[in-house]
């Protein structure tokens, strides 16, 4: 680990670490207000916090491509040494599934609420396009998968934020700084 330390590995680039925390801080943001809308405990925030939701939802999709695109484009530097291949395993398996509900669950969202059918506008700059006909039963069905996509995304993301903590707290091998540069 002291050799770690006199050896910092290598960062992310500036853009990888930039669509990282952007893309991150939007998910964590929509999934608290999700289960707030979706338990109708907004109060008098429930609209606008509906059309967030959607809004910064919508927003997502040309992001995550960009950083899926960017990510194939641009292989990372390599792990240090040290991370051993059980944990590089688990790493490579987590990001996977993330990146896959980074694109499955804002279309799942998207599909749930043109079948419904709810119109909305990105930030109430103009309206979205519908992208499923009409159909209320299978939009139910949708928002349900919705749901355990959200939940699945959430223990996810306790796994990997838990694992980045691990190295900044406890291993201080540098591995966290990879993203913050
Ligand atoms: C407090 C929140 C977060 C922290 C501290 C964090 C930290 C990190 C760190 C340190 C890495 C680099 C791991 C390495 O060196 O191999 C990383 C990678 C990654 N993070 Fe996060 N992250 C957070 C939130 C998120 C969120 C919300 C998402 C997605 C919804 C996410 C998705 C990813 C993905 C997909 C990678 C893999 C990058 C790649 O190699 O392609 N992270 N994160
Ligand atoms: C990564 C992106 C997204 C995440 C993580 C996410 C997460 C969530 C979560 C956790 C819920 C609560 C589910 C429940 O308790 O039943 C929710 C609800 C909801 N989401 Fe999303 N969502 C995303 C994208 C979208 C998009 C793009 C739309 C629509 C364009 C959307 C529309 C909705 C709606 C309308 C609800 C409320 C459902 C109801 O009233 O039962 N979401 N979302």
């Amino acid at each position: 680990m002291a050799q770690a330390l006199h050896h910092p590995p290598q960062s992310y680039s500036f853009t990888a670490r930039t669509l990282h925390w952007t893309i991150a801080a939007i998910v964590l943001v929509m999934i608290p207000v999700g289960i707030v809308i979706a338990n109708n405990l907004g109060g008098p925030l429930q609209t606008p916090l509906y059309n967030l939701h959607r809004s910064f939802g919508i927003l997502l999709i040309p992001l995550v491509i960009w950083r899926i695109v960017y990510r194939l484009t641009h292989t990372p530097p390599p792990l240090p040494d040290h991370v051993p291949a059980i944990q590089r395993l688990a790493a490579e398996s987590t990001h996977g599934l993330l990146y896959v509900l980074l694109i499955v669950q804002p279309l799942v969202g998207w599909i749930a609420t043109s079948a419904y059918p709810a119109q909305f506008w990105f930030f109430g700059l103009f309206p979205v396009p519908l992208i499923w006909p009409e159909n209320r039963d299978f939009s139910n069905l949708m928002f349900g998968v919705h749901l355990w996509l959200g939940l699945a995304m959430a223990a996810l993301l306790c796994a990997h934020i838990g694992g980045a903590l691990y190295h900044l707290l406890i291993r201080k091998d540098g591995v966290f700084q990879r993203m913050t540069g």
